[in-house]
């Protein structure tokens, strides 16, 4: 059940109408429904049930401490990129021996901390970085556990931006060289070689990616244990995709222009994955970011004046793309809505926020309910990569975050003041 709906005229978060939150907090603000984070962390881990999983939040996704805290008492495990993710982690509750740390530059001093706290695994994209780790576990005379992240070179059919399972990516340890990166691997001191790591991309709507990787992932372990490496744990990375256009559904708004194939849920990604998965009889990680806050929180934004020249009608919104950068960076779609639906009547525009850049926008030759001076609009599916992205450009403080839970209302993260800048 989704959590952010109209309810009669009112956007509610939960049972929160979100015009009330813009009122006693301003704008722009960042609202999240905790029961959707935990429904979707869930929907997750039933999926999984049947097999030895372990579900681990992508910290890139969104890092507020409140809401890494209700995924760590949940039991989930975290996907972290740097060592402030791992001290994000640790401070939110969650066990080291759940934690997976990628990226493509881990500094030694990064390598040393993840060792020190004991996390689950490393996953490692090239050589230098497999000698890099056997070098600090050597030096700190601890055993480090490595799962290699190989690129299988499989188009995730998303935005290229946020493709990484192609050869032209910097991720991963190309396909050709998995097998003998493995037996190097095998032979490096003071490491534990235990899993293989694949993660081919963000926002992916076709399962058939996911299911090309399964059956890749699946072949190799198997190569490797007629080799005799035998691998423990696959992790299968993130990427499920969201749905972004029709968010939200009220009889007075527009029809979405942008028809966005129905994106499958986690059942449908799953579906031929599992079976694949699980004939390796490994213990199977999966990290997912934006399938568990994405479709969880709204930016709520203010009008603060409709501005209209011979050839275009501009809505300017008190957030920027400072606030939310994914439309400027990868032309992200976002439905935007009133949060209190006053009018049946329509009109094209853009949406364009204050920040003295052409990119600063969120939608362009957009048909939105008529909107005035003084409206909020809801800026739809923004608990995934929004509040993380956000700067202080052109001196704008950071926005509040808001956690709602029923009927109850939390500041998260206070709005940011100048004296902070
Ligand atoms: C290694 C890794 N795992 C997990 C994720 C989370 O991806 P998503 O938020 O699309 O689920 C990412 C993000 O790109 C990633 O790089």
């Amino acid at each position: 059940m989704n959590q952010i709906v109209y309810k009669e005229n009112l956007l509610n978060c939960e049972e929160i109408p979100l015009k009330e939150l813009a009122e006693e907090y301003g704008t722009p603000l960042y609202v999240y429904s905790k029961n959707q984070i935990v429904d979707n962390y869930r929907s997750f881990c039933d999926l999984l049930s049947g097999t030895n999983h372990l579900v681990c939040y992508s910290l890139k996704a969104n890092a507020n401490h409140s809401i890494l805290k209700i995924l760590a008492e949940k039991g989930a495990g975290a996907d972290v990129v740097s060592a402030g993710e791992i001290f994000l982690a640790l401070k939110a509750g969650f066990t080291p021996a759940k934690i997976v740390f990628a990226g493509v530059g881990k500094r030694e001093d990064e390598i040393e901390y993840a060792l020190k706290e004991n996390i689950f695994s490393f996953n490692v994209e090239s050589t230098a970085e497999l000698q890099a780790i056997s070098r600090a576990a050597l030096r700190l005379e601890k055993k480090a556990r490595i799962t290699l992240r190989i690129n299988p070179d499989i188009d995730a059919q998303s935005h290229p931006y946020i493709t990484t399972g192609l050869q032209s990516a910097k991720f991963g340890i190309e396909a050709s060289k998995a097998f003998e990166t493995f037996q190097y691997a095998a032979s490096l001191p003071s490491l534990e070689l235990a899993g293989i790591h694949t993660h081919i991309g963000s926002q992916i709507t076709k399962a058939e990616p996911f299911t090309a990787t399964a059956k890749y992932v699946a072949e190799l372990v198997e190569k490797l244990r007629s080799a005799g490496i035998n691998l423990t744990h696959i992790d299968f990375g993130g990427g499920y995709g969201v749905q972004y256009a029709d968010a939200v559904y009220h009889e007075a708004l527009p029809r979405e222009e942008k028809t966005e194939l129905p994106v499958p849920s986690p059942i449908d990604f799953f579906g031929e994955v599992l079976p694949v998965l699980k004939s390796t009889g490994c213990f199977i990680l999966i990290e997912p970011g934006r399938s568990i806050t994405a479709n969880a929180g709204v930016l709520v934004t203010r009008v603060i004046l409709v501005k209209e020249n011979s050839a275009k009608k501009f809505i300017i919104v008190d957030a920027g793309m400072n606030d939310l950068l994914r439309p400027s960076l990868y032309q992200a779609y976002h439905q935007i809505v009133p949060v209190s639906i006053d009018t049946y009547e329509h009109e094209k525009v853009d949406i364009v926020g204050p920040v003295c850049e052409s990119t600063d926008f969120f939608a362009k030759d957009r048909i939105i309910s008529k909107t005035n001076a003084g409206d909020y609009l809801a800026v739809m599916t923004t608990g995934a990569y929004g509040f993380v992205l956000t700067s202080n450009y052109n001196a704008r403080p950071r926005p509040a975050e808001i956690l709602v839970n029923g009927d109850r209302v939390r500041i998260i993260r206070p709005r940011q003041t100048f004296e902070e800048l």
